[in-house]
């Protein structure tokens, strides 16, 4: 049985990006596989974090991986800080990345832009997160596109340290899906939806109202071409919403270009909004009967002992390769 690793970071409610890009696999993935799902508490105090708020956040982040339908039956749910193997092996990967290569990770440029000085954690960031996956022996990471450089540089750190040091570690293969892999901001789509821009109407959250979804699709940037085809060069507002229709229904992006021919913009966001709204719903309905309940603190604690059963052996390898202890 293959087994697979993903991990989200508890700053702020997720949204359909998320999603579509990540978490929808998570639940498909967990039938055919051995899965492992990770709160990356650790990952969030890159940047400034209020405290209490992100304790409210991890849970959230475990409350909404039960929401979207993991089950902890099925799949390990766990926070980071909870299994020390994350910390361990990061040090050991760090001492085996280059300056040079984590320089050019474009999500550490992003992030440091305009900042007087960057935390060293935030340049730091992607090793961490190639500890998390390497920590387990994974073999697949779903994750969105934007993770494709980050899971680059795992293999390579794997690789590099295999060669080195003898077989050490399985090397992972990131999985993408084919829509919604890259869900782009509504009100700029041409960059992509995040959890931290400052304009609520860009993203649609998995926990928003109806009356906020539909603000925000209706007021989705488009075109003035009054078409509705996917282009992405030319079309990127309309494609990124037939994007995440597809993704919602799934209806191919061809079937809805059909069903949608010579009509305008305001009939497919009309539509958008419910498709939308109606996938939101149950979702939100179960995050309700979860986020406050004894389940779950009992899954994450039980998660933290199943994900460290796991990882100790995988250090113990680790440290005897590279003569670490007695
Ligand atoms: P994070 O918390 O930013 O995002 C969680 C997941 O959502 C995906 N995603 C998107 N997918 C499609 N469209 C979007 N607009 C969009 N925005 C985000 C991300 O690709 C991700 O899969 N570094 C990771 C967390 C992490 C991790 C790991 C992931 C830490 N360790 C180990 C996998 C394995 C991150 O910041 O994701």
């Amino acid at each position: 049985m293959k087994r697979v690793f993903s991990g989200v970071q508890p700053t702020g409610n997720l949204h359909i990006g998320n999603y579509l890009g990540a978490l929808k696999q998570f639940v498909t993935l967990q039938d055919d596989a051995e899965c492992i799902y990770c709160v990356v508490d650790m990952h969030s105090i890159t940047v400034p974090q209020d405290p209490k708020l992100l304790k409210d956040h991890i849970k959230d982040i475990a409350a909404l991986y039960m929401a979207v339908g993991i089950d902890p039956k099925k799949a390990i749910i766990f926070v980071q800080s909870d299994v020390p193997g994350h910390a361990e092996l990061n040090w050991i990967l760090t001492c085996n990345a280059y300056t040079g290569e984590l320089s050019r990770m474009t999500q550490f440029k992003q992030k440091a832009q305009g900042r007087e000085s960057a935390p060293a954690g935030l340049f730091c960031y992607p090793v961490l997160m190639a500890a998390d996956i390497l920590l387990y022996d994974t073999d697949i990471v779903p994750v969105g596109n934007d993770q494709k450089q980050h899971i680059e540089l795992t293999r390579d750190l794997a690789i590099r340290i295999n060669n080195k040091y003898g077989e050490t570690f399985v090397v992972p293969e990131g999985r993408f899906v084919k829509s919604g892999a890259r869900v782009m901001a509504l009100d700029d789509p041409t960059s992509k939806m995040s959890k931290s821009a400052p304009n609520e109407m860009s993203r649609i959250s998995l926990l928003d109202e109806p009356s906020k979804i539909k603000k925000a699709i209706m007021r989705a940037t488009t075109d003035s071409e009054g078409v509705i085809r996917y282009d992405i060069e030319n079309k990127p507002g309309v494609s990124n919403l037939l994007s995440i229709y597809s993704a919602f229904s799934g209806k191919t992006v061809e079937e809805l270009e059909a069903q949608y021919q010579g009509q305008g913009y305001g009939n497919l966001k009309k539509d958008l909004v419910e498709v939308t709204v109606n996938a939101l719903a149950p979702i939100q309905e179960r995050f309700k009967e979860i986020r406050y309940s004894d389940e779950l603190v009992n899954v994450l604690k039980d998660g933290a002992e199943r994900a460290n059963a796991i990882a100790e052996p995988v250090m113990k390898r680790v440290k005897e390769r590279f003569g670490l202890g007695l």
